[in-house]
């Protein structure tokens, strides 16, 4: 197998905690196959007085480049542990900054391919701009141009979680991206899925994965739209569904903005859970690291059915899969909370 990865002609600085000694990838490099089996290929160079590198490999780290690759080792090891990669799935996030000692580096294997990220800045993908990868047996055309790494694999497990309630039931994804969870719940016997997003190329993205997968084209509706909008009217022409995903992009970058944001999120689950049957469910997440270190999200969402005049039970309390390691003694890499809610 051809194992490459790509990442930008910038320099991502890349810090092994504790190594007291900061350690830099380059980059300009396709990544190969190593002889562990791990798609890339990491090799050690040195940093000059001077300021002049050595480097002699597709991906390049000076300093005490051996941390590093320990480092990324266990970071290999700790996946495989976890089943990754595995048959029915070949998307998931190899590095996870903090989480694996690797602060600020940032990797995502789709299929045979590594995307690999600073966590300052997303690096500009070159050369691949789609490939299709598998999660859980549903097959994705993933484009790491486009959003994040390409794909969103934070929410694997609780794409799969979802799969399992959707039997004869409608359901509305919203900001769907790609289609993950909304495919997720046609696979699960979904009797209609309708999927929205402000985004053109998500709304595509999403359109062909549901035809990648044989999905026939009156079990599930793709509408590019902001979400807002679309839920008021579906609110004033009394439509609902039986289950509603509700996976907004990162509304509080930061904590400053932390109060408005919650304003925010306070609004879109109150107009959400409008658009709810009687006894449905909400899956609502929020991926701001300072909303869910903050701790308030579930008060958040307790305001929020009292705007909406509903009575919620927390049925499951999650966060990202487990490939998506944090250091516990660095709780600031906690951003996803995923909450699955009864709505009364
Ligand atoms: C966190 S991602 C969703 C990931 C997706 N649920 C998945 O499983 O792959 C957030 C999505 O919200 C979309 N988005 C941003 N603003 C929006 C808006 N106002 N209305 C609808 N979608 C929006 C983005 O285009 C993006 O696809």
């Amino acid at each position: 197998m051809n194992f490459s990865a790509y990442t930008s002609s910038r320099e991502i600085p890349v810090r092994a905690a504790g190594a007291g000694m900061e350690e830099c990838l380059f980059q300009e490099a396709a990544m190969e196959k190593s002889r562990t089996n791990i798609p890339c290929s990491i090799c050690s160079g040195t940093n000059h007085a001077d300021g002049g590198r050595d480097f002699q490999g597709p991906v390049m780290f000076y300093g005490h480049g051996g941390l590093i690759q320990t480092r990324i080792s266990a970071s290999i090891e700790l996946r495989k542990m976890l089943g990754l990669p595995a048959t029915e799935t070949n998307v998931y996030r190899l590095i996870n900054s903090e989480g694996d000692g690797l602060s600020g580096l940032i990797t995502d294997v789709l299929g045979e391919h590594l995307v690999v990220a600073s966590s300052a800045a997303w690096v500009e993908r070159m050369k691949i701009d789609e490939v299709e990868v598998v999660e859980n047996s549903i097959r994705y055309r993933a484009s790491p141009t486009g959003q994040k790494t390409g794909f969103y694999a934070d929410e694997r497990d609780n794409r799969h979680f979802l799969r399992l309630l959707c039997k004869g039931k409608t359901v509305l994804d919203l900001c769907c991206y790609s289609g993950g969870f909304a495919l997720n719940a046609i696979v699960g016997g979904a009797s209609h899925v309708t999927g929205v997003d402000s985004s053109g190329p998500a709304i595509e993205l999403a359109k062909a994965n549901a035809a990648l997968n044989g999905i026939e084209e009156g079990r599930c509706t793709f509408i590019r739209q902001d979400s807002k909008h679309f839920l008021s009217l579906s609110v004033a022409e009394g439509r609902s569904w039986d289950i509603v995903i509700l996976d907004p992009p990162k509304l509080a970058p930061n904590r400053k903005v932390l109060p408005r944001a919650m304003v925010q999120y306070r609004r879109l689950n109150a107009l959400t859970m409008r658009a709810i049957n009687p006894k449905g469910l909400l899956m609502t997440c929020s991926c701001s690291g300072a909303m869910t270190q903050s701790g308030q999200f579930l008060s958040v969402l307790q305001e929020a059915s009292k705007q909406a005049g509903r009575k919620l039970t927390q049925l499951r309390y999650a966060g990202p899969s487990s490939d998506h390691t944090l250091d516990v003694s660095y709780p600031e890499g906690a951003y996803l909370t995923n909450v699955l809610l009864k709505v009364h």
